[in-house]
């Protein structure tokens, strides 16, 4: 494996894993130890308002809206999705009640780590794109052939389509299992 390849991927993948597994257990242990295991259980309602929120980058790209730097929106999705699932994953514990819940939970865990592989692939194809065309341009190579030159890059921007094909049914999949908890949960309210 290349040392540039560890450095820029592998390694920054890692750590967004392990910090994230890291900051679920030592979280669950902190409420636990603190005796206040009762705030874990609501955690769950912020976690879901950051990970709601941070979708307004689709809105964005989808034109929904048309205001805000979609760049800026991006780095607020990596963000906010990754701190409402940190909330989310103390809020699950290690409690187990019911199934559906946790199913919810492991395809946010899912989730969360293809959008980390995204976020990978992206910065991939970013650094590829521009340096294929300093690089050809530098050489002065006529325009078409800098579009071949670059013919790298439409593989990359290809793999970030199919990465998508998997990501949103994912995303989707998490979107209605977390939807299901959240409506058996108010509907159980306050009978157990
Ligand atoms: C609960 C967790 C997450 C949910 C529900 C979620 C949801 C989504 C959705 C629905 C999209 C598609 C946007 C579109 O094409 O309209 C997307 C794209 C993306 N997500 Fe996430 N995501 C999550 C976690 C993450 C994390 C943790 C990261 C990175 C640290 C991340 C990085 C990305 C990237 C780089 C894209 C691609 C942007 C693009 O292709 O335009 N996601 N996410």
């Amino acid at each position: 494996m290349s040392n540039s390849l560890w450095r820029e991927q592998v390694l920054p993948f890692s750590l967004l894993v392990g910090f994230l597994a890291a900051a679920t257990l030592a979280g669950d242990y902190l409420l636990h130890r603190l005796d206040l295991v009762w705030v874990g259980r609501y955690l769950g309602i912020p976690g879901t308002i950051l990970i709601i929120g941070s979708l307004i980058y689709s809105a964005r790209k989808r034109k929904m809206i048309t205001v805000g730097n979609p760049k800026t929106l991006l780095t607020l999705h990596e963000i906010g999705t990754w701190l409402g699932s940190l909330m989310v994953l103390i809020h699950a514990g290690i409690h187990f009640n019911a199934i559906l819940p946790w199913l919810a939970t492991v395809a946010m865990g899912v989730n969360v780590i293809s959008g980390m592989v995204g976020k990978m692939l992206l910065d991939r194809s970013r650094r590829h794109v521009q340096g294929q065309r300093e690089h050809y341009q530098l050489r002065g190579l006529s325009r078409a052939e800098v579009e071949r030159a670059v013919f790298w890059d439409a593989v990359a921007i290809d793999a970030m389509t199919r990465w998508r094909k998997l990501h949103i049914p994912i995303f989707i999949v998490f979107a209605v299992l977390a939807l299901g908890h959240i409506v058996s949960v108010l509907l159980f309210w306050g009978w157990a």
